[in-house]
């Protein structure tokens, strides 16, 4: 028996004294994305905004409905937009927050499994890795510089011949 053990890198920080402009500015259109969530039946608005190999940035937020598996979170929306707009275009880096001023949560959000596995996918069919940004409250991030870190048994398509 030979026992593999998995490690997960992650870097903290405690506000945004280090961050680029562009940074802060994926930062607020995720935060801005949270604030216009259709979360109805949770009340758990999230918001994700994704920043694009062209600069530009699209954003998504999680979207409910009363039959209750039938809604979608927040990465999903926004990088299926990201995908159904521009199939050409290649992901950066994504954004995460919830919206902190309707959520009564100090812990910062980390995607759901079903997330993590489309993350995944996406970032397998590109060069790059995907550069995920959590966003906390007040000024802190949490960064993971691949979806190998979020993820680190994803299903791969390279098994479906
Ligand atoms: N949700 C997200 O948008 N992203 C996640 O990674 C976890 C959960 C949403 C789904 C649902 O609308 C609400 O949060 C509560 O689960």
């Amino acid at each position: 028996m030979r026992e593999v053990k998995i490690e997960s890198n992650l870097e903290v920080y405690e506000n945004y004294d280090s961050f680029s402009k562009e940074e802060l500015t994926l930062f607020q259109s995720a935060k801005d994305a949270s604030k216009r969530a259709y979360a109805p039946y949770s009340k758990f608005y999230v918001g994700a905004a994704l920043l694009l190999s062209d600069g530009q940035i699209v954003s998504g937020n999680n979207q409910e409905n009363a039959v209750y598996p039938c809604g979608l979170c927040a990465e999903r929306v926004a990088i299926f937009h990201a995908s159904s707009m521009h199939p050409e275009l290649t992901y950066q880096s994504i954004a995460i927050t919830i919206d902190y001023d309707r959520i009564d949560l100090d812990d910062i959000a980390f995607p759901c499994g079903s997330c993590r596995q489309v993350l995944f996918e996406y970032e397998s069919k590109q060069e790059n890795k995907l550069k995920i940004y959590l966003l906390g409250k007040n000024e802190s991030v949490i960064i993971l510089n691949s979806v190998d870190q979020l993820l680190p048994f994803g299903f791969s398509n390279k098994l479906l011949s």
